[in-house]
């Protein structure tokens, strides 16, 4: 299959937007930009499509799909209940990263729920996505648009290294601005539960519904709980190098990671290091990657996947990364982090 690739980083073409709609409606897979991630779509409603999208990513079919909308009329097509719960998240945070899960709507097939009765819904805020959606019938299921396992696309040419020739379009609207998965939010159960943590964070969630509970299966050290998302349980966003996170004083931090590029150096390896704009300038050997600043977190969600992605085409044979606890991201940065290490965490 010839994948066709096309240019909106200046903004919405009608024309080439129709076109996408068209193959979405034929049951096609279209990539697109959303505010968060890259995602791959194809018709949420057309359990062909579903197939084909676990088929191009290469993706567990039991991990179930986002339903994506542009307008809040079509909620109650994919959800069966609506309770006000989710009413009151969407006037808040809608468009935006936030994925609330809900009864699914009967014309949502298993295919695109992994086989469950719950459904996840978000509608993003990227004007591309949006017009997309529109274009192709209401309804997109989309995962991110990487292969499975690797880290999530941030920019057009991570879609096109990991799906060209496997799906009908790519659209391409530049870097996309957040670069962290949504926020997902389970609203099926008494007290609403955050399955995987984003931009919008247990503070701002709480703000609207009062108490939010955070599940328990994505911290714990027991391996016997796990986490409720089905998709948070795999080993994700990995590099191909082990990368291990470096915790302590960041003077600590930088003598340790410093020491072990050394090592890594003089077995004939080279270390790919992840460290904070403040402290990128100290380290003496190694590929060292400014991932951005602590004090503007959204500029180290960014950077994150590209970085990964960096490494693994540079061929780095260890990767060191600072950790970053910052205080609204730091929950969302650090869970992908912690997953991309496979939890390998050293004391500086
Ligand atoms: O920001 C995003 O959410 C991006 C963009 C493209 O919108 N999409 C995305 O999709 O991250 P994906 O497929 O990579 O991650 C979806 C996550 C998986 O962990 C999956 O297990 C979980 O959502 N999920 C989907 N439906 C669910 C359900 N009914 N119950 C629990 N978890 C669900
Ligand atoms: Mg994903």
């Amino acid at each position: 299959m010839q994948t066709i690739r096309m240019d909106m980083t200046a903004g919405v073409d009608p024309e080439e937007i129709r076109q996408a709609g068209e193959v979405l409606r034929r049951g096609g897979l279209v990539a697109f930009p959303t505010e968060t991630v890259y995602g791959l779509g194809g018709n949420a409603f057309d359990p062909e499509a579903s197939r084909r999208i676990y088929a191009a990513k290469g993706r567990p079919s039991d991990n179930p799909l986002i339903v994506h909308i542009a307008r809040m009329e079509d909620l109650p097509r994919a959800a069966r209940e609506v309770p006000e719960a989710a009413l009151r998240l969407a006037e808040a945070f809608w468009p935006g990263p936030l994925t609330m899960i809900l009864p699914r709507g009967d014309e949502v097939p298993k295919e695109t729920t992994g086989g469950l009765d719950t459904v996840a819904i978000r509608m993003p805020d990227h004007p591309v996505a949006l017009a997309l959606i529109e274009a192709g019938g209401g309804f997109v299921a989309a995962p991110s648009a990487n292969t499975s396992g690797r880290p999530s696309p941030t920019r057009a040419d991570h879609v096109w290294e990991d799906l060209q020739g496997r799906i009908d379009v790519l659209i391409d609207g530049g870097e996309v601005p957040i670069g962290l998965e949504s926020t997902i939010v389970d609203l099926t159960e008494e007290t609403p539960v955050i399955l995987r943590p984003g931009y919008i964070s247990q503070a701002m969630l709480g703000e609207v519904l009062g108490t939010v509970s955070y599940d328990r299966g994505l911290t714990s050290e027991d391996p016997s709980v796990h986490p409720r998302a089905p998709g948070m349980k795999y080993r994700h966003y990995a590099p191909k190098a082990p990368l291990t996170i470096v915790e302590g004083s960041p003077e600590e931090v930088v003598r340790c990671i410093s020491r072990l590029a050394d090592e890594e150096a003089r077995s004939g390896g080279c270390a790919g290091i992840i460290a904070g704009d403040d402290t990128a300038g100290q380290y003496g050997s190694g590929l060292v990657r400014s991932i951005g600043s602590r004090t503007q977190e959204i500029t180290i969600a960014h950077h994150l996947y590209a970085i990964l992605r960096e490494f693994d085409d540079l061929g780095v044979s260890v990767i060191y990364s600072e950790a970053f606890d910052t205080p609204q991201l730091g929950r969302a940065i650090m869970n992908r982090l912690l997953k991309a290490a496979g939890h390998q965490v050293l004391q500086a």
